[in-house]
Parts: structure tokens; C-alpha cells; sequence
């Protein structure tokens, strides 16, 4: 039954930031899915009759993908895949599967947050025994033997049924067909107070959680409504949909701006809550109060103690480079440890697995623990239910008090999306020669006290990654950080990340872009990001 496919290299099988990502259509060419997860296999040593896990957040293609990588998994000689019913795995859901079953690793299908559909993304990660993503060494591997390629081995046999829950066989391997729900709920149970949270539900307390379509629907139904007793309807968009209804599954201001006005309308609910496409990313907005990303890491780890798994306190605290000082002040009160990492989850897997941080998080969006090896949307909205509830206060006076306590570190993110490759490495260019001449000077934001090129040495491993983003850092702690994406499809994307940081004794309660126009200024001066890119204006704001 075992086939060997005669193939050739595609030259765009490098993954991203988190895996490969690309548009349907590219991935629906002949071989292509083929190759790359011939490349993973190929990477990888001493799979032979150990476990594989493999779910996907449901978008277009992920059925078929899943019966290509069952039979390749199965001719490549894996002795199990645990795959989720349906073909559905939340991101989190199957990084605590690969741990629990003591997987060998696991294939996530999923273009994250990116849009679903014929015309739109697909993708495919690989994460390793940990349940987290795969660090470069393993990246870079992947990418060096798909440039090489010249068959793939895969069954020739007819699909399994992935619909219904049980145990088949497929070739020399085994095919177990699980509930992509239960563990995962039962590990959220296990970490915060659901008695606490039905107390407060129960006494009135009123929230809205928005699945975008996507893949936290069954997540979000079982634990919000089944297990926490919120109303029927509390789940909006709940049933996972190929195309996600034509939604764009990035729980922001722009992508989830129903749940924003909902939460800022004079009946508004006392709480709101999103998450993306494959379920790790979460968007927290209280009545009347957005709350940041970078500020909420810094809330939920200075009030994580109040959540039964970590009562014993935390760690450490690591977070990506652009994400804002304020989780860094939360350590310092704290006395814990402050990790400092590229923007990429990856980053932060060696440190849960060496027991540095507890806590870790990203100014996209992405906030998680070691719990698992992927951050979690669903995990952090309940963390914030478990701090509401024992705290009974709002959100918007949790933040208020935060800030009289620490500070507040203004902050936004100006994306300029699907420019041209050329004028965005040719905007980086400029900024990395004109490093060493910034110190000093004086524009809009005031004085640059420092520019550098952002490298970072892993603590564990020693591993070097460079050229992560360039941080312009002004006198009175200011911050501008200019980076490229790794997860577009489309062109390059410039993130440029704003901060301005105002002591507690200071105004707390500006307008974000009025706290933030001088810097937004300088920006544009430092970087001429009009004349580069040819645009007057980001194309989004977070
Ligand atoms: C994914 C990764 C995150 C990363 C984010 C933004 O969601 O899992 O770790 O922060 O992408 O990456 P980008 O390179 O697009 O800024
Ligand atoms: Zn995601």
C-alpha cells in the first residue's frame, strides 16, 4: 500500500513565524502539502511507531490535509495519530494533547487569525514533544530539505472516517479519533475556580464571547455555557465554519469591532471576549474598557494568584520585545525574573520547559502559561473571570487601580499592510544604517538616548537569533520599535510599535493617540514610512 511519490522542490516552503502559511491556492498545487510534510518528517528522529497528534482549526482544506498527512504518517511509519474528531484541534487544545499523551509531536493546520476560504489562507505547523511550537534549529531544517526533495511517501488507500470517535487502523499504524473538547475543558477546570466563576454568572454578572466562526466555538460553548452555566447565546459565532462566515478571525478593534461596540454601548455587558481562527489568540474588553494585550499580561500576572494554579505564585515573566514595559514592572514588584524575547512564541518554550517563567505573553494578542506550550485564548479569558470574580470589581476599575499602582504604558501598533517586499526591506535597510547616528539626537519624540537591532541569546541553550526589530528608545523611556511580520501572505507587513510610559503620579487617563501623537510623529520622521511604503496612513491600529 505504501507509495513513494517522485516530487521536485517548491523554493517558498520556509516557515514563518509560526509555520508555513500561504494562500489556498497555493497550497492546493499538486505535491505541495505532500512536500512540506515530507520535509517535517524527514527533519525529524526517531518518530518510528511513536505518536503523532494532528487537528486543525477547520478552514477550507483542512479535511483533505488531514487525510494527506494520516496516510503519510502512516507510510512514513508513525505508530499513531491521535487526531482530533472532525479534524478540529484548538492550537492550545493539541499542544496539551501532545504532552498528555507524550506525542512525539503534532501537526497544526491553520493560517491562525488569517482569513479562511478559497481564496484566502491555509497553513501547517509543526510542534515538538514539549507541545510547542518548533524552534528555529527545527525550522531551519524543515526549510533546508524542502529546497532538496525528491519523493514523499504516502498510503494509497481510501480516507478514514475522522467523524466518528474510536480506534481504526490504517496500514501498520493506528488512527484514534478523540474528542478535540473534554481533556482541554477538564485542564481549564483544573487551573482556575469554576465555582467562583458560576458564583459571580450566577449572580448577574453578564458577558459575550465572540468565536469568530472559528475554532474556539465547541471550546467556548462547553466551558462558558456548559460548565460555568452562562446563558444560552453567550457564544456568538460559535460553529467553526471553512471560511469563518467570511469573517477575518483576529480578535481586534478592526476584526471584532461588533463585540467592541457591543461592549461600549450604554446596555453593554460586563464583559467581552474574543478569540482567532485556531483558538490561542484572545481580545479582553471590560464595559466601557479595552484592555490592551500588553496590559493585560500585566494584570493577569500580578493577580494570577488568585487563580488556584498559580496561587503558589509565578516564576518568571517572559514577553516578546514589542510588547510593552508593563508586565516588567509587575516582576520588579514581584521580585520575579523579566524575559525579554523575539516576538514568536517559540521563544518562550524553553523557558516554561526550564521552570523560568510562569507566565508569558505578546502584544498580538497572545497570552498563555505553562500549562501548555502555545498561548490560549480561552485560558485567559477564564483568568480574568477567576480575577473578576474574586476581586468583584469591574475591569475598567482593576485597570484603573493597576495604573495608580504602576503606571500606565501608553501603547499602540501601526500596521502597514501588503507592501511591496523591496520598499519594506529597504525601509529596514535605512533604519540599520542609520543606527549608530540616532543617539543623541532630537525629533517630535524628544531625544534618543539609544538604537539598536534587537538580538537575543537564549538563556537556556545559548542559541543566538539577530536582526528581530529595530527599538529607537528616547530619554524619558519612551519606545518605537519597527519590525517586519512573519506570518503575511501577502507582501510585507511593517509593525510599528508605539510606547510612552507615564508614572502613576502622572495624567493616566489620556486618549491613547493623543498620549501617543508626538511619538507617531517621530516615527514618520525616523523611518520616512510614507516614502517607502507610499502610504499616508497605517492600514490598521491595535
Ligand atoms: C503568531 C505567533 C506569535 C506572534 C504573532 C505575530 O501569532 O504565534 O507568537 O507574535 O504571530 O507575528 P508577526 O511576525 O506577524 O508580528
Ligand atoms: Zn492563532
Amino acid at each position: 500500500m505504501i507509495q513513494t511519490v517522485t516530487t521536485t522542490p517548491f523554493t517558498d516552503q520556509k516557515p514563518g513565524t509560526s509555520g508555513l502559511r500561504k494562500k489556498v491556492r497555493v497550497f492546493a498545487q499538486p505535491h505541495y502539502a505532500e512536500n512540506f510534510v515530507q520535509s517535517v518528517f524527514d527533519s525529524l528522529d526517531g518518530f518510528e511507531s511513536k505518536t503523532l497528534v494532528l487537528g486543525g482549526d477547520g478552514r477550507y482544506l483542512n479535511r483533505e490535509v488531514i487525510q494527506t498527512v494520516l496516510k503519510m504518517a502512516a507510510a512514513n511509519g508513525f505508530g499513531r495519530v491521535l487526531v482530533g474528531r472532525e479534524g478540529i484541534l484548538s492550537t492550545p487544545a493539541a499542544s496539551h494533547l501532545i504532552r498528555s499523551a507524550g506525542a512525539f509531536g503534532g501537526l497544526i493546520l491553520s493560517a491562525s487569525h488569517n482569513p479562511g476560504g478559497p481564496d484566502e489562507d491555509f497553513g501547517i505547523k509543526y510542534n515538538i514533544g514539549n507541545g510547542g511550537p518548533a524552534p528555529e534549529k527545527v525550522t531551519d531544517a524543515i526549510a533546508a530539505r524542502s529546497l532538496v526533495i525528491d519523493r514523499y511517501k504516502i498510503i494509497d488507500g481510501a480516507d478514514v472516517d475522522i467523524d466518528k470517535l474510536g480506534v481504526r487502523q490504517l496500514g501498520e499504524m493506528v488512527v484514534e479519533v478523540v474528542d478535540p473538547v473534554a481533556a482541554y475543558a477538564d485542564l481549564m477546570e483544573s487551573l482556575f475556580d469554576f465555582g467562583a466563576i458560576q458564583a459571580l454568572i450566577a449572580g448577574g454578572f453578564s458577558m459575550a464571547f465572540d468565536s469568530m466562526s472559528a475554532v474556539t466555538g465547541p471550546y467556548a460553548t462547553e466551558i462558558f455555557e456548559r460548565r460555568l452555566g452562562a446563558p444560552a447565546g453567550t457564544v456568538m459565532n460559535g460553529t467553526p465554519l471553512p471560511d469563518f462566515g467570511h469573517h477575518h478571525p483576529d480578535p481586534n478593534l478592526v476584526h471584532a469591532k461588533g463585540l467592541y461596540d457591543r461592549l461600549m454601548a450604554a446596555d453593554a455587558p460586563d464583559f467581552g471576549a474574543a478569540s482567532d481562527g485556531d483558538g490561542d489568540r484572545n481580545l479582553i474588553i471590560g464595559r466601557h474598557c479595552y484592555v490592551t494585550p500588553s496590559d493585560s499580561l500585566a494584570v493577569l500576572a500580578a493577580n494570577a494568584h488568585f487563580a488556584p494554579g498559580y496561587a503558589n505564585g509565578l516564576k518568571g515573566i517572559a514577553r516578546s520585545m514589542p510588547t510593552s514595559g508593563a508586565a516588567d514592572r509587575v516582576a520588579e514588584k514581584l521580585g520575579i525574573a523579566l524575559y525579554e524575547t523575539p516576538t514568536g512564541w517559540k521563544f518562550f518554550g524553553n523557558l516554561l520547559d526550564a521552570g523560568m517563567a510562569t507566565i508569558c505573553g505578546e502584544e498580538s494578542a497572545g497570552t498563555g502559561s505553562d500549562h501548555v506550550r502555545e498561548k490560549d485564548g480561552i485560558w485567559a479569558v477564564l483568568l480574568w473571570l477567576n480575577i473578576l470574580a474574586a476581586r468583584k470589581q469591574s475591569v475598567a476599575a482593576i485597570m484603573a487601580d493597576h495604573w495608580a499602582t504602576y503606571g500606565r504604558n501608553y501603547y499602540a501598533r501601526h500596521d502597514y499592510e501588503a507592501i511591496a517586499k523591496d520598499r519594506a526591506d529597504a525601509l529596514m535597510a535605512a533604519l540599520r544604517d542609520k543606527l549608530t547616528t540616532l543617539p543623541g539626537t532630537s525629533n517630535s519624540g524628544g531625544t534618543i538616548s539609544s538604537a539598536d537591532d534587537f538580538a537575543y541569546t537564549d538563556p537556556t541553550d545559548r542559541s543566538i537569533s539577530q536582526n528581530q526589530g529595530i527599538r529607537i528608545l528616547f530619554e524619558d523611556g519612551s519606545r518605537i520599535v519597527f519590525r517586519l511580520s512573519g506570518t503575511g501572505t501577502e507582501g510585507a507587513t511593517l509593525r510599528v510599535y508605539i510606547e510612552r510610559y507615564v508614572a502613576a503620579d502622572g495624567d493616566l487617563s489620556m486618549e491613547t493617540a493623543v498620549a501617543l501623537a508626538p511619538l507617531i510623529a517621530a516615527a514618520q520622521e525616523v523611518a520616512d514610512i510614507s516614502g517607502f511604503t507610499g502610504m499616508d496612513s497605517p492600514s490598521v491600529i491595535t
